[in-house]
């Protein structure tokens, strides 16, 4: 008896030691990690934090107890040299009903606070602003329309980034231009899909301003991997500052500067074939939107420059060791090696083209 509890004695230390060291693995990784859903940074977040850690220390004690019950058992009633065969039963109705009823009680009280999140996380506040998020094959387009400094029937376009007012619902009307895409800021919130021909919708709000990271959670082709999505959530009136200047058209640089040269490949060559640019009116030739926006199905790149703009192809680039030129000069050369899939072709493009391109689009603040 004595070297049998001794044995369990030593078996609940090494569990005990296991789990410790778990933890410890956990925590420092928990700091430096851009998609941890257990570090909340808002208030729907926040929701969903509330509900899992309960569940989840309801589910820990349950799996030790069951654990536990089956290892003790295991020990203590194994089969040894000299042992009778054990007492044959049938079961036990007293035990069986036990056994069913205290589950059934434990889902139903955690029902209760999950479909109260359910609901509380399905629909947005009325008053919350409204930003369009629309998936497309790999990458993120938000459009702004309809909010106050924004005039009547004008559209503001961006991709990657979503530049959201910190401290504030925002209400992401959700859908997808292919495949069934997964918007998910983990800091943010939980993973809401985007359904073509259907509109989804998913609650956003930061306590403070930063950037938050998040990715596409459902597979869509090849480069789903590397199908990103960054929030920049910033103060009101920068906010504000922000959308208005987005309003305002890129401008036409100077004739003779390498942005002038950038420019004349983007509209002469196959750029505008996918991308928009809204320009300021000119005496040029280029004219303002020659293709109506729905016609296009790659970013808008009217203000490729802008500050809260730090990411491109899919918020996938730059990678942490290179400049944002260096990420541009690569993407460029060879969209589809960087992306796999890539609806962005390979337009053999000479150094000096991408030069001047780069340059060009870099002015675009
Ligand atoms: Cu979009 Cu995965």
């Amino acid at each position: 008896m004595g070297s049998r509890l001794r044995s369990l004695r030593l078996l609940g230390v090494a569990a005990l030691a296991l789990a410790l060291s778990a933890c410890q693995f956990i925590d420092p990784a928990v700091d430096d990690a851009p998609l941890n859903s257990l570090d909340p940074q808002g208030p729907f977040a926040r929701t969903i934090d509330g509900l899992f850690w309960p569940v989840f220390w309801i589910a820990t004690g349950v799996f030790v107890l069951v654990q536990g019950a089956i290892i003790v058992a295991m020990v203590v009633f194994r089969d040894r040299p000299g042992r009778k065969e054990p007492r044959q039963i049938h079961g036990n109705a007293k035990l069986e009903v036990l056994w069913t009823v205290i589950p059934a009680l434990i889902l139903a009280a955690i029902a209760v606070p999950t479909v109260q999140t359910v609901f509380d996380l399905t629909e947005c506040d009325p008053d919350a602003m409204r930003v369009e998020v629309i998936g497309h094959q790999w990458w993120f387009e938000y459009r702004y329309s309809g909010l106050e400094g924004i005039p009547e029937g004008e559209t503001v376009e961006t991709a990657n980034v979503m530049v959201i007012p910190a401290d504030e619902e925002v209400c992401a009307v959700m859908t997808s231009d292919d495949v069934i895409h997964n918007f998910w800021i983990p800091k943010l919130n939980g993973k809401r899909y985007l359904v073509p021909g259907q509109e989804t919708v998913l609650r956003l709000q930061a306590d403070e301003p930063g950037t938050y990271y998040g990715h596409c959670a459902e597979f869509c082709g090849l480069s789903h991997s590397l199908m990103r999505a960054e929030v920049a959530a910033v103060p009101r009136p920068e906010f504000e500052a922000w959308l208005s200047h987005q309003l305002e058209p890129a401008p036409i640089p100077e004739e003779g500067t390498p942005e002038w040269d950038g420019l004349q490949l983007f509209v002469n060559g196959l750029c505008v074939q996918c991308h928009s640019v809204d320009f300021e009116e000119n005496d040029q030739g280029i004219g303002d939107n020659l293709i109506p926006r729905e016609a296009f199905n790659g970013p808008d790149l009217t203000h490729f420059g802008d500050q809260y703009r730090t990411t491109f192809a899919g918020a996938v680039l730059p990678e942490e060791d290179e400049t944002f030129e260096e990420a541009m000069k690569r993407w460029l050369a060879d969209p589809p090696t960087v992306k796999p899939g890539s609806f962005m072709p390979d337009l053999a493009l000479t150094e000096s083209e991408i030069d001047s391109l780069i340059a060009w689009l870099r002015s675009n603040e």
